[in-house]
């Protein structure tokens, strides 16, 4: 018998206004996550990537096709707080210290059900902030705001992540370090994860597959598994394996029709 995917998005197109304002930006998209599975989707500027997470976690609704989320229509999961969202601005409110951040979920949605509730303390454990939780935002480095912002979606203990560019933000150095922070607390928890980016290296670090959409209207041009054993090691970028890749998923990307940067970059 066949697996039942995590999420199953079947032949979804977005089109944005109508007539002669009309813009396509997602074309026949069909695609599935399986559960526990990191899946990026890579794509050039503007090709409908974040349309397509806003589908996926219920924040939009689709022109055709269809998503489901365990089966469920993604609203009725979001309601469930079966999903969780990290976009590239860790958006935490500045007045509240990093504990006060990762609790306003919980305390806002008393008392709505879900998965349970994880306790703050161990939420900052998780993201290895134990020693701040008394911290104000200004305080905290880009990275350990991100931190907080994932802990705080956490929170509820959602079994799909959705990340927009989560480390987008970031400068290079600290980027590649959260990527396998990241990786650590993804294996810690096994969410499934859907995750959004421009840079090929960081799709091929992170995931199992990249699903790799063309320039808009977006439509998946093709899907790489990625191959690399696991936990990945620190350094990767600069290996062999990573260009390999790299160069399949430059190929695609251009193929796509994007005007992507070289391979190895
Ligand atoms: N709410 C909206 N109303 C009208 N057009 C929209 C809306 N949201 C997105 N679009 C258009 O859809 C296209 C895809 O946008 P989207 O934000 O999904 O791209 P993206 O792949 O996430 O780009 P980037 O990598 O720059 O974040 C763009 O042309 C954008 O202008
Ligand atoms: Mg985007």
């Amino acid at each position: 018998m066949a697996r039942v995917p995590h999420v199953r998005v079947e032949g979804v197109s977005k089109t944005f206004g109508s007539g002669k304002q009309a813009l396509t930006a997602l074309d026949d998209v069909t695609l599935d996550v399986a559960y526990g599975e990191f899946l990026s989707i890579l794509g050039p500027s503007g090709c409908g990537k974040s349309t397509l997470l806003r589908i996926i976690g219920g924040l939009m609704e689709t022109t055709a096709g269809s998503v489901t989320i365990g089966g469920k229509h993604p609203k009725e999961a979001q309601a469930e707080k079966a999903v969780g969202y990290v976009f590239q601005d860790p958006a935490l409110l500045p007045w509240r210290t990093v504990k006060d951040n990762i609790r306003l979920p919980i305390q806002v949605n008393r008392a709505r059900g879900g998965n349970g509730h994880i306790p703050p303390e161990e939420l900052l454990r998780l993201v290895g902030l134990e020693r701040f939780p008394h911290y104000y935002p200004y305080q905290l480095s880009g990275g350990m705001q991100q931190r907080v912002a994932l802990a705080r979606t956490l929170a509820f203990n959602p079994t799909l992540l959705l990340m927009d560019e989560p480390l987008g933000s970031l400068d290079e150095i600290t980027r590649a370090a959260m990527r396998y922070e990241l990786l650590r607390i993804w294996e810690a928890t096994k969410k499934t994860v859907v995750f959004v980016t421009h840079s090929i290296a960081e799709a091929v670090i992170l995931s199992d597959r990249i699903a790799v959409l063309s320039a808009r209207p977006g439509r998946v041009v093709g899907v790489v598994e990625v191959d690399l054993p696991r936990p990945r090691a620190e350094g990767l970028e600069r290996s062999e394996e990573i260009l390999r890749y790299s160069k399949l998923l430059h190929a695609l990307l251009i193929q796509g029709g994007s005007h992507a940067a070289p391979a190895g970059r």
